[in-house]
């Protein structure tokens, strides 16, 4: 028997950082928004635990147990005494590193296809537990949709969404590291009074309303000075989508990914045609949002 699960990414289309925490992380008001990309987590009974990874930066996954899926299925199997003995296949499309959550949706993936591999039925909010103890972005990958997320953004309230909301996606070349992004916002916030993060209302309402000129206008993310300050080029990319037709870009979570907003389909295509031939970014993805979260796809049971 093996189980497949797909995961979607996400972008923050808002992403309010506030101080470091005694504990090493940030507080943060971070509205989660699940978009068209999705990793997908097949699980099949093995010998042992094992790992294998295709796709686009396959060869930057790490195949042990560092790997977010590894621990998703060991601490599954850990709650209810069972012997992990499983091979996880993860087919990427999630750009690695890249600030869209491709870690974590793995984690999530993992999670749920072990959960049905082993017919464990856990009800949501055991899983969603399980997830916040994997990674802060975790749980939204399981929940998908869009998502009001507090304390380290594991903290999820799930946000009604108006209409379809279109995007152009730019990867980048290479990935950046999550806690360095983190560390470079501390040292450009060095000496300044950071605010308590907190949701704006005005982006919380094109999102119900599904406005996307409104989100364009509210569009926010706390940790894109730093992103482009460990990776200038990143403004060239952001300035070839705008002037392409999008109504606002931005950096995805902590990048190098860049995310663009468009009014419609139409526009979204020609806006990834600019980015692709301009030579700012490796590849340009048009896609959707909201998106599902982690769904079983496929049940084999030969
Ligand atoms: O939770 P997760 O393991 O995905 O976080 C990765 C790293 O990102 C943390 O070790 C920390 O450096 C940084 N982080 C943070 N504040 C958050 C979430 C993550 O500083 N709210």
């Amino acid at each position: 028997m093996s189980v497949t699960v797909r995961v979607p990414a996400k972008v923050n289309v808002q992403l309010a950082v506030g101080a470091a925490r005694p504990d090493g992380f940030h507080d943060l008001a971070n509205v989660f928004l699940a978009v068209g990309l999705y990793d997908e987590i097949t699980v099949t009974p093995a010998d042992e635990l094992r790992i294998t990874c295709t796709g686009p930066g396959a060869d930057r996954v790490p195949l042990d147990t560092t790997n977010l899926a590894a621990r998703a299925a060991l601490a599954l199997a850990a709650r209810h005494g069972i012997d992990p003995r499983v091979h996880i296949h993860i087919a990427k499309d999630i750009p690695v590193a890249g600030g869209m959550a491709g870690g974590s949706a793995d984690g999530a993936g993992a999670l749920l296809a072990c959960d049905t591999l082993w017919s464990l039925n856990s009800p949501q909010s055991e899983l969603l537990s399980l997830c916040a103890e994997l990674g802060s972005d975790v749980p939204f990958s399981l929940l998908g949709g869009a998502a009001l997320g507090v304390g380290r953004g594991e903290q999820l309230t799930p946000l009604a969404v108006g209409g379809a909301f279109h995007w152009v996606f730019a990867v980048a070349d290479g990935g950046l590291s999550t806690p360095t992004v983190f560390q470079e916002f501390d040292r450009l916030a060095a000496g300044k009074a950071i605010p308590p993060p907190t949701p704006d209302p005005a982006l919380l309402d094109a999102l119900r309303t599904g406005d996307a000129a409104a989100l364009a206008d509210t569009l926010s993310n706390d940790l894109q000075p730093a992103a482009l300050s460990l990776r200038p080029s990143l403004a060239a990319t952001l300035t070839t989508g705008t002037t392409a037709g999008a109504l606002a870009a931005l950096v995805s979570g902590s990048g190098p990914t860049t995310a663009f907003l468009t009014k419609d389909e139409e526009t979204a295509t020609q806006v990834a045609t600019a980015l692709q031939s301009s030579g700012t970014c490796h590849t340009a993805r048009p896609t959707t949002s909201p998106a599902r979260g982690a769904t079983v796809v496929g049940l084999d049971r030969v």
